[in-house]
């Protein structure tokens, strides 16, 4: 598709470091990708196709959202209400959710994850990645991936896919052989499609040793790795994904200036998830300044789920990670953007320079910092994908 964008009021193209902001901008978007960025005064006459009027709003790459557990069944509003009155989270709850998916047949579970995906796009979202983690026996595993491998062909979104087997081990399962089971149907996973493999290496869930033979196995099969790391309880799972060579180490509440030491010289993207740090309520705030000082690149993520976080707008994970953890407003942005596609190891999203996917969010402000201050509006107005703007067809919508 071509496009061509005027009137951005403040475009931020995310280069290699954040704060960069062209005003007054316009973006021409060629066969779905980024052919000029600029000031308007200097757009040169080009050939004819369809334009946008940005009205004055902030411009910004689509968002890349590098962690979400989108496809389940269920709800899990008796375990958020116990948390709010101040129960622990263990990760006891997922297999709630695992019986509610099993339970679901995969066009329903694609209804309820597309209808999700809908309104994450009209929320700016234009790159995710969706993990399994809710079926837990080969079969059911395979069900979501087939899932996530429709929610691709449907929306037209970019899609990651990840296998994670090893979320919790199922109810009534022997944990040893659980573990045999999951590396087994690795390369099933692979063959539909998974390019990742994730494990939540935690108190209480998998071992250090455990994830360490999972990983291991996902890189001899060829697939990327990445970890639920440190959100319950520091446990090592920071270093073992530097160690494992992760792509990122996702959550990171209890990460230890050591492990965020380890993160960075090996290049592992620290994803931070502020909703859940909110969700768990253990009020740990401090790991975005561990990470920093420590020099570990970041990504901010929605995390997706029906536990620890029912949200759908990367917005509103940049306003949290700044009110939260005290992000500057343009590192938070960039993180959304560029440092989610870092996390996917994606050098062609996240950022709008020539030659990239044209996927841009327009934002419902004037300015960056307004989409921070301004609690509680809708904060995109406009979501382009490869060079077509999204219109949700609202009759679709399943609305849960
Ligand atoms: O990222 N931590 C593990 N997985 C999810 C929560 C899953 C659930 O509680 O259903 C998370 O927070
Ligand atoms: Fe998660």
């Amino acid at each position: 598709m071509d496009l061509l964008v005027r009137n951005i009021g403040r475009l931020l193209p995310m280069g290699d470091r954040p704060g960069e902001v062209i005003e007054e901008a316009a973006l021409r978007i060629e066969s779905g990708l980024v052919s000029w960025v600029g000031p308007e005064s200097q757009l040169a006459a080009g050939p004819e196709m369809p334009e946008l009027d940005a009205q004055g709003a902030v411009g910004v790459p689509g968002f890349v959202d590098p962690h979400t557990h989108l496809v389940w069944a269920g709800v899990r509003r008796e375990e958020f209400v116990a948390r709010l009155a101040g129960e622990h989270y263990d990760g006891g709850g997922i297999n709630t959710t695992v019986d509610a998916t099993r339970a679901a047949t995969a066009d329903q579970l694609f209804d309820l994850a597309a209808d999700r995906g809908r309104r994450m796009i009209a929320n700016g979202t234009t790159t995710i990645e969706i993990k399994t983690g809710y079926g837990l026996t080969p079969a059911d595993e395979l069900k979501s991936l087939d899932v996530i491998g429709r929610l691709a062909v449907d929306l037209p979104w970019s899609v990651e896919a990840t296998y994670l087997g090893a979320h919790v081990v199922p109810r009534g399962r022997n944990r040893a052989e659980y573990v045999d089971e999951v590396i087994a149907t690795i390369p099933a996973a692979a063959a539909a499609d998974a390019t990742w493999v994730d494990v939540f290496c935690d108190e209480g869930v998998f071992t250090i040793d455990e994830t360490r033979k999972i990983l291991r196995a996902a890189a001899d099969a060829g697939l990327g790795t990445r970890l639920h790391a440190e959100e319950i309880a520091h446990t090592g799972a920071a270093e073992l994904a530097a160690e494992m060579g992760c792509a990122s180490a996702d959550h990171l509440e209890h990460v230890t200036p050591n492990g965020a030491r380890a993160m960075a010289s090996a290049g592992v993207v620290g994803v931070l998830l502020p909703t859940v740090t909110l969700s768990l309520r253990t009020f740990a705030f401090g790991q975005y300044q561990v990470l920093r000082d420590a020099g570990v690149p970041l990504a901010l993520s929605t995390d997706c789920n029906p536990g620890t976080s029912w949200c759908e707008s990367m917005p509103y994970v940049v306003q949290l990670a700044c009110l939260v953890y005290g992000m500057p407003v343009h590192e938070a942005l960039w993180s959304a953007t560029r440092g989610g596609a870092a996390a996917l190891r994606r050098d062609d999203v996240g950022h709008l320079s020539a030659g990239a996917c044209g996927d841009l969010a327009l934002l419902d402000a004037e300015h960056e910092a307004d989409l921070v201050a301004r609690l509680g509006a809708p904060a995109c107005a406009t979501t382009v994908i490869g060079g077509q703007v999204w219109q949700d067809d609202a009759s679709r919508r399943v609305n849960r």
